[in-house]
């Protein structure tokens, strides 16, 4: 295909950039101005913007640079020289930029040609994912009112309720499902609304109900404090479902805790209890007789910025303390500070879950835990599995094909 055969309609994008998420836009290209090494763009509102040679070289669209099918790029910057001779450059009649690199020596001239939409697109790039980007929400107590609540038919079956259960998912790590089946493995049949289950020691999906020789506490009928699932794991699980088949026994209430925002209360009333926390390597550890899955790693992870992102506590899978003597009282100070802040009234949501309903929560920021039920007042079974951050980030990308802003 030539590089003028790629030109579409007006409406739609001008030059198709082997890009399936949405970038036509109705500002065209109205000046280019070259320089030595990069050259200017002027869109039709005024705004201007500079790209690399060597950046524009790399991103050719062409079918020979980038491949039609896969969307993969075939150029390799490599076989060129390290300076590559500047294009002439112009403005097409339809506002896109036509680029003709010159031969050199054992490479034929070539042709680009660029969609002024998806240059604007990366020229507001801030160097941020290429998402939508949706800023987690801290919570306390109060969040109790705001639980984002979606029906299940509409989470499995409209583009709608899957968006709001997954930007749900992205602002508040915590979301509940109703008015769903009670039939065995609609767990995954949720989870695979998004993508694939990831599997653990504990299966494609596990079954919570208290059993005769539990391998986990989860698998008695005992409380359990707040926690997350897996710290003992390097790729700890992003998300966990619980679906509700069976709720008859007397107890059990489900109760969640923003463990990012209870990490900030905690640096707000003991900064040096935060400080060990998030500096203070500790073991966290599963045995059986098939696994031995363990993972050394402070309680509170920072970014670079210093903002709590995630949380590993879970006392019953702590081992070992192994820090030096001077560290041990201070760790075990903070320990107790934030395992009291986790518990606390005003940081917790609690609620029971009916058959048919499936919480869904962010298992690196949003801690989990239950009130002891007592197992012969009636059945009680949920059945949970986990989902990689990923998979949802994917769903969230595809669904807003088509819907970007400026789409023609
Ligand atoms: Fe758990």
């Amino acid at each position: 295909m030539t590089a003028e055969a790629q030109i579409a309609d007006a409406t739609g994008p001008i030059v198709d950039m082997g890009e399936l998420s949405d970038y036509a836009d109705a500002r065209r290209l109205t000046a280019v101005e070259p320089g030595t090494h990069a050259l200017t763009l002027t869109w039709s509102d005024g705004e201007q913007a500079s790209f690399h040679y060597v950046w524009l070289r790399d991103h050719c669209a062409c079918t020979e640079c980038r491949h039609p099918q896969t969307h993969e790029r075939m150029f390799r910057l490599v076989d060129l020289p390290a300076e590559i001779p500047a294009p002439s450059a112009r403005i097409t009649d339809m506002g896109a930029l036509a680029l003709d690199w010159p031969a050199m020596t054992g490479i034929d001239a070539h042709r680009s040609l660029f969609d002024p939409g998806w240059l604007r697109q990366r020229a507001d790039d801030d160097g941020g994912p290429m998402t939508t980007a949706i800023e987690p929400v801290p919570w306390d107590a109060g969040f109790a009112e705001e639980l984002p609540i979606i029906d299940h038919h509409a989470f499995m079956h409209t583009d709608a309720g899957l968006h709001d259960w997954l930007t749900g998912m992205m602002r508040s790590g915590l979301v509940l499902l109703r008015n769903g089946p009670t039939e065995e493995g609609e767990v995954l049949r949720a989870a695979e609304r998004i993508g694939w289950p990831r599997e653990t020691n504990f299966g494609r999906h596990f079954d919570v109900v208290s059993k005769p020789n539990p391998n986990n506490a989860a698998y008695t009928a005992a409380a359990l404090e707040p926690h997350v699932d897996l710290p003992n794991w390097e790729r700890s699980p992003d998300y966990q479902f619980l679906y509700c088949l069976a709720n008859e026994a007397e107890g059990g209430a489900s109760v969640f805790t923003d463990g990012v925002a209870v990490a900030e209360a905690l640096r707000a009333e003991d900064p040096e209890g935060f400080r060990v926390l998030s500096e203070t390597p500790i073991d966290f550890r599963f045995q059986d007789e098939t696994a031995d899955l363990a993972m050394r790693t402070p309680v509170i992870e920072l970014d670079d910025a210093g903002r709590p992102t995630r949380i590993r506590f879970n006392n019953w899978i702590r081992d070992t303390l192994r820090v030096p003597g001077h560290q041990v009282e201070p760790f075990y100070r903070a320990y107790r500070r934030y395992w009291e802040l986790l518990r606390d009234p005003r940081y917790t949501v609690r609620f029971t879950l009916r058959p048919g309903e499936m919480i869904a929560f962010d298992n690196l920021r949003v801690l989990h835990g239950r009130d002891a039920f007592d197992p012969n007042t009636g059945h009680r079974q949920l059945q949970g599995c986990y989902l990689d951050r990923d998979l949802l980030r994917s769903r969230l990308r595809v669904l807003a094909r088509g819907s970007a802003p400026g789409a023609g």
